[in-house]
């Protein structure tokens, strides 16, 4: 099947209440260990590149990478997304490389750090939405910021300071058209999201429950929702590394969100863990090590492990037969 729309995947996600993680890549070892899990799980799946993973890897290696990653799969159903998307132009051209979904996220400025008002966001995703559902390709807006600004992409505000307003959310959404709203409760990108585990008082979830009642048709989407597992960073600290404690988004707290309309989970940070925690064991324990395979090839397996652990508990697993794949060309029909 070709690559889908991601409201195709969202939808189907809705009628069967379950999550869709999104996981971030790079190269091809990470799509590989995304599809590794996806294979095995038979779970519909959402790759997603950021605008650095678009520089960093080019665009033309990451759409064929993705295509080879169709041409294995054929059973699989794939969104190719853009994640935090900082301009029209950026998703223009995004939309020009093949990406199947755009995330217009209109929360900051296209600097990827000032905090943006109300009235820009609207204009830019909408925008955005215009002419990215005129080609079939589906929109993620963002209203509210996150917290930290450790991946370089976030205002550096405190995530309690610009939660998501429920009722902002309402016409917000009326305004843009956008298929996926993703809503600030408090977490942020990266490994250092709390200093102890996270209640109410730092995780908001009941925002989300707020918007759902408001909004039970909107496809929710949960940023920065890595778990920072302890494991994972002991073995980044047993081998060398130099990780400070801190704490993730339980998966727990990710499952109630999905039971109030979140769709899409964004991890990135719980991958680069595992990645690195196994690259760091291979290079301690052989140190005359020097094929590459050698540790890439763990360090892919470990990936494949957390995506697959994600895809369980998110309730994708054994979901990919749900769609039956629409091109973009269905998709812009049926926006008309
Ligand atoms: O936006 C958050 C993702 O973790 C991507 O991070 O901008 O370093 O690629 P990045
Ligand atoms: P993490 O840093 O928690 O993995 O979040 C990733 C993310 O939100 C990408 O947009
Ligand atoms: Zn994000």
């Amino acid at each position: 099947m070709p690559l889908v729309p991601m409201r195709q995947v969202l939808d189907a996600a809705a009628a069967g209440s379950y999550g869709v993680g999104a996981f971030n890549v790079n190269n091809m070892e990470q799509i590989q260990a995304i599809m590794m899990a996806a294979k095995e799980t038979q779970s519909p799946v959402i790759v997603q590149a950021s605008r650095g993973a678009r520089s960093y890897s080019d665009d033309s290696y990451l759409r064929h990478l993705m295509l080879a990653a169709v041409e294995l799969n054929p059973d699989i159903p794939i969104v190719m997304h853009l994640d935090h998307g900082n301009s029209v132009d950026t998703c223009r051209s995004a939309i020009e490389q093949g990406f199947t979904s755009v995330m217009m996220d209109g929360s900051l400025m296209s600097d990827g750090k000032t905090v943006a008002d109300f009235d820009y966001n609207v204009a830019v995703t909408s925008e955005v939405a215009k002419m990215a559902h005129d080609k079939g390709v589906s929109v993620e807006g963002e209203l509210g910021c996150l917290g930290g600004i450790e991946d370089g992409h976030g205002a550096n505000v405190d995530a309690r300071a610009h939660l998501t307003d429920p009722d902002q959310a309402v016409e917000f959404v009326a305004r843009t058209g956008v298929d996926a709203l993703a809503v600030a409760i408090g977490t942020s990108h990266g490994a250092y999201k709390f200093t102890r585990k996270p209640d109410s008082d730092v995780l908001a979830m009941a925002i989300i429950e707020a918007i759902y009642k408001r909004l039970p048709n909107c496809h929710l989407v949960m940023h920065g929702s890595s778990s920072v597992p302890q494991e994972l960073v002991e073995i980044i600290n047993r081998y060398g590394g130099a990780m400070k404690p801190s704490f993730g988004v339980p998966v727990e707290e990710i499952q109630r969100g999905i039971a109030h309309g979140v769709r899409k989970i964004n991890v990135d940070t719980d991958n680069r863990l595992a990645i690195t925690g196994a690259i760091r064991k291979v290079f301690v324990e052989e140190p005359a090590e020097f094929d590459l395979r050698k540790y890439l090839t763990p360090a892919r397996a470990a990936m494949a492990e957390v995506v697959k652990a994600r895809m369980t508990a998110f309730g994708q697993a054994g979901h990919a037969g749900d769609i039956k794949p629409r091109t973009l060309e269905e998709q812009a029909a049926l926006y008309r």
